[in-house]
């Protein structure tokens, strides 16, 4: 674990306020204004995520933030400044890109996430794994949350950054996104320390179906009793930024409470359909598939309940089950 006073903290943080400082006064900050504007966030939004500007060229971070070669190498570490290996040239990582700081949940700057203004490629560009950005454990926007949520009742899980904003210009106020990893048993310990519910939204294409079963599977092994993990999925096409600004605030809160599943329905929808559960055959496949799975939850009365529903589905007695096939205790 990083020491509290590692160096790198302060040089992150002085990064933010340069491209904070970059998005009001760089002679080309009204195409990123405009852009801002375009996908309807505000001024005061903006502010609120710490949104910045890295301007075009290749090393106007570095002139600003270091004097020498060891300050340089400092940048490096802190991942924004890159070296190249043969040269040994640097310059700066994010170029011409709108600037998401990442904070922890304390509220330090640990890494950023840049967005391209146009279409070009890679969209987003984010801080390498650094001594202190950990991407398999932090979330974007859990620090914005808690400052903006005296008590969180419950945390919406979502793919990208602008998800995250847009929710939150919107009045959802209660949403993370992983940092283009997918969610980890660890993100979600962090999550159900703060509340009992957690629901994930992906976008809705297969990207986001396939990083929704990925979740389910990160899921299984912290379902203590009273906690919930819900699903909601998206139309076709849709993700969390474009619906809310489609259909507005109320409508998609409707959709949460009305559309979003509890991960054992989505579990059994799921394995029912794989396994094509209209026969004998799909029954016993389906049976098959859902024991491991539901034996790796920790809750003991949610295990149980989730037996009986495979048992009622498939007609399969699970007592009768071979031992040998079923590991009574989660693997470790
Ligand atoms: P917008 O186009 O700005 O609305 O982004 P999005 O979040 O809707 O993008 P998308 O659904 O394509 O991707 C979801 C998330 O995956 C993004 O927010 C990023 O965190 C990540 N991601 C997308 N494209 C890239 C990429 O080119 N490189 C990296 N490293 N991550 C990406
Ligand atoms: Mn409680
Ligand atoms: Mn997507
Ligand atoms: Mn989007
Ligand atoms: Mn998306």
């Amino acid at each position: 674990t990083p020491r509290k006073d590692n160096p790198l903290y302060a040089l992150l943080e002085q990064a933010a306020a340069y491209y904070r400082q970059q998005l009001r006064q760089h002679p080309q900050r009204q195409r990123a204004v405009g852009y801002l504007k375009g996908r309807g966030l505000s001024g005061q939004i903006a502010k609120l995520y710490d949104l910045g500007l890295a301007p075009p060229g290749w090393n106007n971070l570095m002139s600003h933030l270091a004097r020498d070669t060891s300050e340089e190498k400092a940048l490096v570490e802190a991942g924004l400044v890159v070296e190249n290996a043969d040269s040994g040239g640097r310059y700066d990582r994010f170029r011409d890109r709108i600037m998401f700081p990442i904070r922890d949940s304390r509220g330090r700057v640990i890494g950023f996430g840049g967005r391209v203004l146009g279409d070009e490629k890679p969209k987003y560009l984010n801080s390498p794994e650094t001594t202190v950005f950990h991407k398999g454990q932090e979330l974007y926007g859990l620090f914005e949350a808690k400052q903006q949520n005296r008590q969180l009742e419950d945390i919406l899980v979502v793919e990208g950054y602008m998800d995250v904003i847009a929710l939150a210009q919107h009045g959802v106020t209660n949403a993370v996104a992983t940092l283009g990893t997918a969610t980890s048993e660890d993100h979600l310990k962090r999550l159900f320390r703060l509340v009992h519910s957690v629901v994930f939204c992906f976008d809705g294409d297969r990207a986001g179906r396939q990083a929704a079963w990925r979740a389910l599977n990160a899921a299984l092994p912290i379902l203590e009793d009273g906690r919930h993990v819900r699903f909601l999925f998206l139309p076709d096409g849709q993700d969390p930024d474009s619906m809310i600004r489609e259909e507005g605030t109320d409508a998609f809160r409707r959709r949460m409470s009305r559309d979003a599943q509890p991960l054992t329905d989505y579990l059994f929808r799921h394995l029912a359909e794989e396994a094509g559960a209209d026969s004998l055959e799909g029954k016993a496949h389906m049976a098959a598939l859902a024991l491991p799975l539901i034996e790796q939850v920790p809750g003991s009365l949610l295990r149980r309940l989730l037996r009986q529903s495979l048992q009622q589905q498939t007609g399969v007695d699970l007592d009768e089950v071979v031992p040998a096939s079923l590991p009574e205790q989660p693997p470790s």
